[in-house]
C-alpha cells in the first residue's frame, strides 16, 4: 500500500541539519532518486493516483519539483509548465511574491502556459511554510486553471505549510511527513 511504500521511501530520504543555515534539518531527496527503484516507486505513487483523472497538465516547482513533475507529465500523457524562481523565464508571465524557511522569494509563470478551464496537478518536492505552493497555486488561479491537487514528497507540519494550502481551498497530497 501507498503506506508502506510512505516509510520505505521515507528512509531514502536524507537529513543534512543545519544546511544551509543554523537550526534547519535539510531533507535531502537526492539518495531516493539516484536509486532507481525509489525514483520509480515515488513516480509510480503519483501516476496510480492521476492516471484515473482528467488532468491536462502538470505545474513543477523550480527546481526539485521540475524533476517529479516531468517525468509524472511524461507518464500521463500530458504536457509540463515550469513555474520558475523570478527573472528566468524569456516570455511575458504573470508574478507572485512569497516567503520561504529561509528569505523571500517570486516565482513566475508564462501567461500563455495554461488556458482557463486547464486542469492542473501543482508539483513540488516539498511542502515547508507552504508559500511557494500557494504562490503557484495563485498563478495558476490568475490564469484561470482548476487546480485538482497540490502534490509532494514531503510534508513538515511543525511548519504549517500543509494546512495553509488545505485552508486555501486546494487539496494537497504528501508522500512521507516528519513531526
Ligand atoms: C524549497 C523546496 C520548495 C520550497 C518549500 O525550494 O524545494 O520549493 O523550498 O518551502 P516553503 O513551503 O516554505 O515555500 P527552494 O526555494 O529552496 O529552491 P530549490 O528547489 O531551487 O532548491
Ligand atoms: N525547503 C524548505 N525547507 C526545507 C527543508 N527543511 N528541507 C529541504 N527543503 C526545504
Amino acid at each position: 500500500s501507498n503506506l508502506d511504500y510512505s516509510s520505505y521511501l521515507k528512509g531514502w530520504i536524507r537529513t543534512v541539519p543545519n544546511w544551509p543555515q543554523q537550526g534547519v534539518m535539510f531533507r535531502d531527496i537526492t539518495p531516493l532518486l539516484q536509486n532507481p527503484k525509489t525514483f520509480r516507486m515515488l513516480i509510480d505513487i503519483y501516476v496510480h493516483r492521476y492516471m484515473t483523472e482528467k488532468v491536462d497538465l502538470v505545474a513543477g516547482l523550480d527546481a526539485r519539483g521540475f524533476i517529479i513533475g516531468s517525468v509524472l507529465a511524461y507518464e500521463l500523457n500530458v504536457g509540463f509548465v515550469p513555474i520558475r524562481k523570478k527573472g528566468k523565464l524569456p516570455f511575458t508571465t504573470v508574478e507572485e511574491e512569497y516567503e520561504l524557511e529561509y528569505g523571500n522569494a517570486a516565482v513566475e509563470m508564462h501567461t500563455d502556459a495554461c488556458k482557463p478551464g486547464d486542469r492542473v496537478i501543482l508539483i513540488d518536492d516539498l511542502v515547508a511554510t507552504g508559500g511557494t505552493m500557494m504562490a503557484g497555486y495563485k498563478l495558476l488561479k490568475r490564469m484561470g486553471a482548476d487546480v485538482l491537487e497540490a502534490a509532494a514528497i514531503i510534508e513538515l507540519p511543525e511548519l504549517g505549510g500543509g494546512q495553509l494550502v488545505r485552508d486555501g481551498g486546494l487539496d494537497l497530497f504528501t508522500v512521507c511527513s516528519y513531526k
